[in-house]
């Protein structure tokens, strides 16, 4: 049996990976920067990425850790600073295995403007030494939920990259392949998909299947998609971030369905079709 701690538990991810760990064989602690939040059966202990200094006494013990990304973005390199931190502590304490939550093709050359954090953090864990597994998580299904309600309600959908493809996969999936990684020997990079990729065109027929309305796809261009969601009042940095994904996309990054979740928990992924359609109807 081994220690396994989770950073981020309190977030929808960590979440998730808790709820899969719940007839895990091994010993569980849920880290969170505020434990107080964290209403788990496991042991909780905290760990925020900030502060160094205590880290490597909530690393204390523990054989394997997922360090899942933080959602430090508004500040350039602030979030490799924090992943880089939470490997040196996993190093310091004699962490075992590390499991790390990345983005598929991280490596120079994504246009996704936080890209380099992951490739950045890969790199760390590399330069670690212990060993490690690296689940490159492609864009959540859920992420579409925020986009198509006002979309069903304008008729429109506004996309720089109306041809690209996404193999967005499930929440629930990603959870799960993170731990059967944790369960597993350490080793291998993954590409963490859901079973099709889609295009924009493709996600809008399912939300109009499930809702009976009638949304159509309106390519716009890089600017003039940054400039709406700008006006729609999304901070700078987001709405960058989000023009930036589109530019990934029309390039093919987040494209390519891969069948890592299969390989590692022996279960297909949820298709986004099955995802949507039973949030949209709910
Ligand atoms: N693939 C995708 O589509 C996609 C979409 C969104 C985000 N992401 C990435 O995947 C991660 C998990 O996704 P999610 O949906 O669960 O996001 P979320 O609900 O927004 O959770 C944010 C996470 O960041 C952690 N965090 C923030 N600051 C931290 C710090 N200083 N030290 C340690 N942990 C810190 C939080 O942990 P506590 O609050 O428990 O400390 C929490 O787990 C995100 O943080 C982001 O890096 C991926």
């Amino acid at each position: 049996m081994s220690t396994i701690l989770v950073t981020g538990a309190s977030g929808q991810l960590g979440q998730l990976v808790l709820k899969a760990l719940e007839n895990s064989p091994h010993a569980v602690i849920a880290a969170s920067r505020d434990p107080s939040k964290l209403n788990t059966k496991f042991a909780t202990r905290a760990a925020d990425f900030d502060k160094p200094e205590t880290l490597t006494e909530a690393f204390k013990g523990v054989d394997r850790v997922l360090i899942i990304s933080t959602d430090a973005l508004a500040m350039p390199g602030l979030r490799l600073k924090q992943h880089t931190a939470a490997v040196e502590a996993a190093k310091a304490a004699g962490v075992q295995h590390i499991v790390y939550t990345s983005l598929p093709n991280p490596e120079p050359g994504n246009k996704i403007t936080f890209a380099p954090d992951h490739y950045g953090t890969e790199q760390a864990i590399k330069a670690s030494g212990i060993a490690h597994t690296i689940l490159r998580n492609n864009w959540y299904i859920e992420n579409l939920l925020m986009s198509l309600p006002h979309a069903l309600e304008t008729g429109q959908f506004y996309t720089s990259a109306p041809e690209g493809r996404v193999a967005y996969v499930a929440r629930e999936d990603a959870a799960r392949a993170a731990v059967a990684a944790l369960s597993d020997a350490p080793g291998g990079t993954y590409t963490v998909t859901g079973p099709d990729a889609l295009t924009y065109g493709e996600v809008v027929a399912i939300a109009n299947d499930a809702t009976g309305k009638a949304v159509r796809i309106v390519p716009v261009t890089d600017e003039q998609y940054a400039g709406g969601l700008k006006a729609a009042g999304l901070p700078d940095f987001v709405a960058d971030m989000l023009t930036s994904a589109e530019a990934a996309i029309r390039a093919g990054q987040l494209d390519g369905a891969a069948d890592a979740v299969k390989t590692l928990t022996g279960r297909a992924p949820k298709t986004p079709r099955e995802v949507l359609t039973a949030a949209l109807k709910a």
